[in-house]
């Protein structure tokens, strides 16, 4: 692993810049959303190809939110960064995902318990296998409590993040769906491996935008009400994680 220091190219920050705990929306406007609903005090800690950062507090802790952009990539940068130069411990993804399971439906959470991939990205690591990107268990815990508290509908299993939006093969989605894969989405797995690469706690929860083999979706106001619940459950776990 390469020894770089801060500022890096993509966080114009420094480490203290940070709380403990960064949750991670793709959107950098979701970012911006999280911050200015839900963050006391919010301070923008990096705003580098406008993928903005905040750190603020929430009921009292100290808590950041910084977009991932989009893809296995360019979470894959955000998080390195974090976990290895500015001393983060847990990133919570939230996301959007399209369903494959007929018992996942638009507006539920879904908790990645693990992250199946059709990336290269474990190829840098030269495992002489496969390896399984799994989500913090204590963060998960956590999360799994507080979505019950909340009474939200929500899942917890696999997910396949994508490297493809638009995939030529049409058969791939079935495929996937027949090994019981919940739903789709393109960042979680590169997220899972960094954490375990460098000795931080990850966590994936998504709210499902659309089901790709049904064809539901929903509407921007209802997906806006399932985003809220799912940042409040990933709030209060990072409210409760424990040093
Ligand atoms: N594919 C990949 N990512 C997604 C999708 C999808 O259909 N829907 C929401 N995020």
């Amino acid at each position: 692993m390469s020894d770089i220091l801060y500022p890096t190219p993509h966080i114009a920050a420094q480490p203290a810049d940070f709380a403990r705990t960064v949750l991670m929306p793709g959107d950098p406007l979701r970012a911006a959303f999280i911050a200015q609903t839900y963050l006391e005090d919010a301070v923008l800690v990096n705003n580098v190809r406008g993928i903005q950062g905040y750190t603020g507090l929430y009921q009292g802790k100290r808590v950041s939110v910084m977009a991932s952009g989009m893809g296995m990539p360019s979470i894959g940068i955000y998080s390195y960064e974090l976990f290895r130069i500015f001393g983060v411990k847990n990133i919570i993804r939230v996301g959007t995902a399209g369903a494959i399971s007929p018992d996942v439906h638009v507006r539920d959470i879904v908790v990645a318990m693990g992250a199946c991939t059709n990336s290269n990205y474990a190829s840098q690591y030269r495992l002489p296998g496969t390896f399984a990107p799994t989500a913090s268990y204590p963060l998960m815990k956590t999360a799994i409590d507080a979505a019950q508290a909340k009474g939200v509908r929500y899942h917890v299993g696999n997910c396949l993040s994508s490297d493809t939006f638009y995939c030529d093969d049409d058969t791939a989605v079935g495929q996937w769906a027949k090994m019981g894969v919940l739903c789709i989405e393109m960042e979680a797995a590169a997220l899972y491996m960094n954490a375990a690469r460098c000795g931080g706690n990850a966590l994936a929860l998504f709210t499902v935008s659309d089901h790709i083999l049904t064809g539901e979706v929903t509407t921007a106001e209802e997906r806006q009400t399932s985003f809220t619940d799912m940042m409040e459950i990933a709030l209060e776990t990072a409210l409760k994680e424990k040093e």
